[in-house]
């Protein structure tokens, strides 16, 4: 259903030398699944996924949704292609001067929606899929994170896309907001059949929503697996920043000032650290 072909996104800011963010990236992604990307922080991850609707346009690539290649439609196409693809973010990025139902109406006036009944009826239908009615005439300043995400689902949802883009989702949310968070993921996935592009650096959040994952490093993926594996313990990453992700934990050296010395010392004399 999405086919990202040689997609390569080169930064060039005043002065700095230029920054691939995105390097020769080729994936597909299946109708009706749930894609994971993980990597760390200025891997590229969220440019991959911002190309995919344009809002950051690749360099250089394509971009095929069900067959048309996004990177050449005129301005009005490309509008109305992107109705079919909805986004999240972390900052959950709500108008505070708006109400619930306001915030979610105002993506379907963007995307032409032109009569008042039929945008009353949508953001209707978008707030019930997400359990969120009962909040409609609140400010988002009054809401939880976890609730204020939920609205900015139901935002994306009212449009109805057939593609979620979800940029690092659940990442300003504590662990118990962001299962109820990914739990609305994998329903909406489940029940209307939209496909699910999850960007993220947390591993918990790839194991228990995706169906597929790739791992990004410097605008590259370098290793895609499918998730299920995450479940067999002797399953190993091949690349060293597959290991590390899929390995749980923060690991902390506690080790006294004058140990570490010692063992560097130590480590040095055998040829240094790996
Ligand atoms: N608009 C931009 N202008 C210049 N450099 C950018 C821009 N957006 C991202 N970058 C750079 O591209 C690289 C990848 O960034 P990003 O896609 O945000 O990574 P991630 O989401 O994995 O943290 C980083 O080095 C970042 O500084
Ligand atoms: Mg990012």
């Amino acid at each position: 259903m999405i086919s990202l072909r040689n997609l390569s996104t080169t930064f060039t800011t005043g002065g700095n030398d230029p920054v691939t963010a995105v390097d020769d990236v080729s994936l597909e992604i299946d109708r009706g699944s749930i894609q994971g990307i993980i990597g760390f922080s200025g891997a590229g991850k969220s440019t991959l996924l911002r190309n995919i609707n344009l809002l950051e346009r690749p360099t250089s690539g394509e971009v095929i949704i069900d067959g048309v290649d996004l990177m050449e439609l005129s301005d009005e196409e490309l509008r109305q292609a992107r109705h079919q693809i909805g986004m999240i973010f972390q900052g959950f990025n709500l108008v505070n001067n708006l109400t619930v139902a306001q915030n979610v109406e105002l993506s379907l006036k963007f995307a032409g929606v032109a009569k008042a009944h039929d945008r009353r009826v949508r953001v209707a239908e978008a707030l019930e899929i997400i359990d969120i009615s009962d909040k409609a005439t609140v400010y988002p300043a009054k809401l939880s994170g976890g609730q204020q995400q939920r609205v900015a689902i139901a935002r994306a949802l009212a449009t109805r896309p057939r593609v979620l883009l979800c940029d690092e989702p659940t990442s300003a949310l504590d662990p118990f907001t962001t299962a109820t968070v990914l739990q609305y993921l994998a329903d909406i996935n489940r029940e209307l059949g939209i496909t699910v592009v999850v960007v993220t650096h947390e591993m918990e959040v790839i194991k228990a929503l995706t169906d597929h994952v790739a791992v990004m490093e410097s605008g590259r993926i370098v290793e895609r697996f499918a998730a299920k594996r995450l479940q067999d313990k002797t399953f190993e990453p091949t690349t060293a920043i597959g290991r590390y992700l899929v390995s749980d934990g923060i690991h902390v050296d506690r080790r006294q000032q004058h140990d570490v010395d010692e063992a560097s010392t130590a480590e040095l004399a055998v040829g240094g650290r790996v």
